[in-house]
């Protein structure tokens, strides 16, 4: 008899429910073994707050945005006491592995336990695209469609009206949706985190286009970048787990461009949409991939490590490898992108 316990914490990230799936139906096919839902997280983990799972109970999730679990930013650690409730709830169910599904904090959190003894597998989920030792993560590829979409609905009212837009995509500290989307939405310039910026480079941009006759540009910032020199930096809102709450740092930018260029320059925040609704068709098959590697490695007792993308395979890396840093966008991927700048 095996028992496999599956969690998803952190944001909530597109693919979410794809691997809740592909966990369970991987389990359910071998004999003699369960599988244990946790709601909410590490919160439900420290509160014993569980459900069965069975294929039945995951029927039609696959395309639902979200996570039928629920998730929650509560890390064990600071607002817990760490492995002891956490055990208490495994050893209650009998669980021999929990599969855990989630971003660099989570994984920090999951690193902990499993050195403390708990038996834990890893799965990388963010729409951020930044945790080490995998090559990509679930999320990213719809969060990347739909900031496009906006970066292509944006160009044609932007071109309407001679004006500059500053588009805003998620991406905590790293730049990774905003350089993807930017390639693939043709922006004019891209701010990012990972590369100091200097804003009267940007207004060299806009100003050089607009005298060769375009009549917009489309300037894409993540989230996470510092703000302009010159400008008062604004303590970070917070939300309910003490976590800094990002957005809105391009009002700033768009407003020095605007001084600086003369043209009427707007800001687009895209935010939470980026995280929502149904993953694309890649997102469901890496998702799915993960999860029936996770479900293996946990059937196997293979327990510290994470399922991970490498190449085309899905392979284990130490769950350690992947809290060794947060990953940043490469240089050279940059250097393409700023290609086609302006
Ligand atoms: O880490 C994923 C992410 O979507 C970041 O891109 C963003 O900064 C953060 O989560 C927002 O989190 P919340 O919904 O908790 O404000």
């Amino acid at each position: 008899m095996s028992v496999v316990g599956v969690l998803t914490a952190g944001g909530d990230c597109p693919g979410l429910n794809a691997v809740i799936r592909a966990v369970t139906a991987r389990v359910a096919d071998h004999p003699d073994s369960e599988v244990v839902g946790i709601r909410n997280g590490w919160e439900g983990l420290m509160e014993g707050d569980t459900i069965p799972l069975d294929r039945d109970s995951v029927r039609g999730i696959l395309t639902r945005g979200g996570t039928i679990l629920g998730t929650s930013r509560m890390d064990p650690y600071v607002h817990g006491d760490g492995y002891q409730s956490c055990s208490r709830t495994i050893k209650r169910n009998g669980i021999d592995s929990l599969v855990v599904i989630g971003g660099d904090g989570t994984l920090r959190s999951a690193l902990k336990l499993s050195q403390e003894g708990l038996p834990v597998v890893g799965v990388p989920k963010t729409i951020d695209n930044d945790i080490a030792g995998t090559d990509t993560t679930f999320g990213f590829s719809t969060a990347v469609q739909i900031a496009t979409d906006a970066i292509d609905r944006l160009a044609s009212t932007a071109e309407s009206h001679n004006r500059v837009i500053v588009v805003e995509v998620m991406g905590r500290t790293k730049g990774w949706i905003a350089t993807h989307a930017g390639i693939a939405g043709g922006a004019d310039a891209i701010i990012i985190p990972e590369v100091p910026y200097d804003l009267a480079e940007t207004a060299d941009i806009v100003r050089s286009r607009h005298r060769r006759g375009q009549r917009y540009s489309i300037v894409v910032v993540g989230e996470g970048v510092q703000p302009p020199p010159g400008t008062k930096k604004k303590g970070a809102r917070k939300d309910a787990f003490g976590f800094d709450r990002l957005g809105g740092i391009s009002y700033r930018i768009a407003e020095q461009l605007e001084e600086m260029t003369g043209f009427e320059t707007r800001v687009s925040v895209l935010g939470h949409i980026q995280r929502g609704g149904t993953p694309s068709a890649f997102d469901r098959v890496l998702a799915t991939r993960l999860g029936v590697a996770a479900a293996d490695y946990a059937l196997a007792g293979k327990n510290g490590v994470m399922a991970a993308v490498r190449g085309t395979e899905i392979v284990p890396v130490s769950i350690e490898e992947a809290c060794a840093e947060i990953r940043g966008v490469p240089a050279d991927l940059y250097e393409t992108a700023k290609t086609f700048f302006g």
